[in-house]
């Protein structure tokens, strides 16, 4: 597998890529990956000639008082594991390429990341607007394979791609989980072992909204209600928010007359941890 650090290396590369016809398939990540973005690398392959990841952990879309110092980062590891599932390159930007001094240009998508993780992140969306479309301008991708766990961010990516003319498809990955339901996810790594239990309630509870959906509940605030007790028995876990909302505008649903969005993103100690699903009715 081939590494590229510089910005201008890797667009010389994708446009010879690029003429002489291969299909760039591509996955961002913040690295410490794991078996979700490795599926996603999985994915990439298949669709595309050549697959590249990124691996960055990008300061913008951290707050001050978040874990940007503290997030999980083993290069070595990232790169090993990406060599395993056959991906063609990894593009591992500098910081001081990427944010050099005077760096004052933002991608604002406005009306999508108002609500879940834009309300108690305020500059979480327009730092991964930016850094991925920072990203898109680098690697020339056709394709860019995005989790559906982090589903707010995916819809983001989707308006923005829209909004600004990129010519890249933007494909949805389902949620990868471990064996005992948690969704995978490299900030999993701050959990202690007395914690899993009430990590593992924000599946538990989602499956609960399914099931009362499944016996006809259509009521939003019923099934949150369901949902909130489901996360809080039990203690050890804070709920950030428990929301149903239209999958496509992220707007608040009262009563569920097609698929919703049930997301979820609870504080178990000091790790906070997110997951959703797309309730559809039965039928
Ligand atoms: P990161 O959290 O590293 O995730 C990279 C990609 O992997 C995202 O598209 C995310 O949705 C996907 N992913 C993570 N866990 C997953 C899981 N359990 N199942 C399926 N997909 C999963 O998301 C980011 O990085 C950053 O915000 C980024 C887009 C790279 C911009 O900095």
């Amino acid at each position: 597998m081939r590494i590229i650090e510089n910005i201008a290396e890797m667009q010389r590369l994708a446009d010879t890529w690029r003429a002489g016809g291969e299909r760039i398939a591509f996955v961002p990540t913040m690295g410490f990956l794991h078996e979700g973005h490795l599926d996603l690398m999985r994915t990439a392959r298949k669709l595309g000639t050549k697959a590249v990841v990124s691996i960055f952990v990008n300061p913008t879309q951290f707050a001050p008082t978040e874990d940007f110092e503290s997030y999980p980062r083993d290069l070595q590891r990232d790169l090993d594991l990406s060599t395993a599932v056959g991906t063609d390159l990894a593009f591992v930007p500098r910081m001081d390429e990427m944010y050099p001094e005077r760096f004052q240009t933002y991608v604002n998508v406005t009306q999508v990341t108002e609500n879940l993780c834009g309300m108690s992140r305020p500059v979480f969306f327009r730092g991964v607007a930016t850094v991925v479309s920072k990203l898109f301008h680098a690697v020339k991708p056709h394709i860019a394979v995005f989790g559906q766990k982090d589903f707010q961010q995916l819809v983001t990516i989707r308006r923005m791609v829209k909004d600004m003319n990129m010519d890249i498809d933007i494909v949805g990955h389902p949620i990868v989980r471990e064996k005992d339901g948690l969704a995978m996810s490299s900030r999993n790594t701050y959990l202690k072992p007395e914690e899993r239990p009430a990590a593992l309630r924000l599946n538990r509870s989602l499956k609960e909204a399914r099931e009362l959906v499944d016996s006809g509940e259509r009521n939003a605030s019923v099934i949150l209600k369901a949902v909130n007790d489901c996360l809080t028995t039990g203690g050890g876990a804070t709920v950030d928010y428990a929301r149903l909302c239209n999958p496509d505008t992220i707007e608040d649903v009262e009563v569920i007359s097609g698929p919703t969005l049930l997301a979820l993103a609870v504080w178990v100690g000091k790790t906070r941890l997110i997951d959703n699903r797309v309730l559809e009715l039965p039928g």
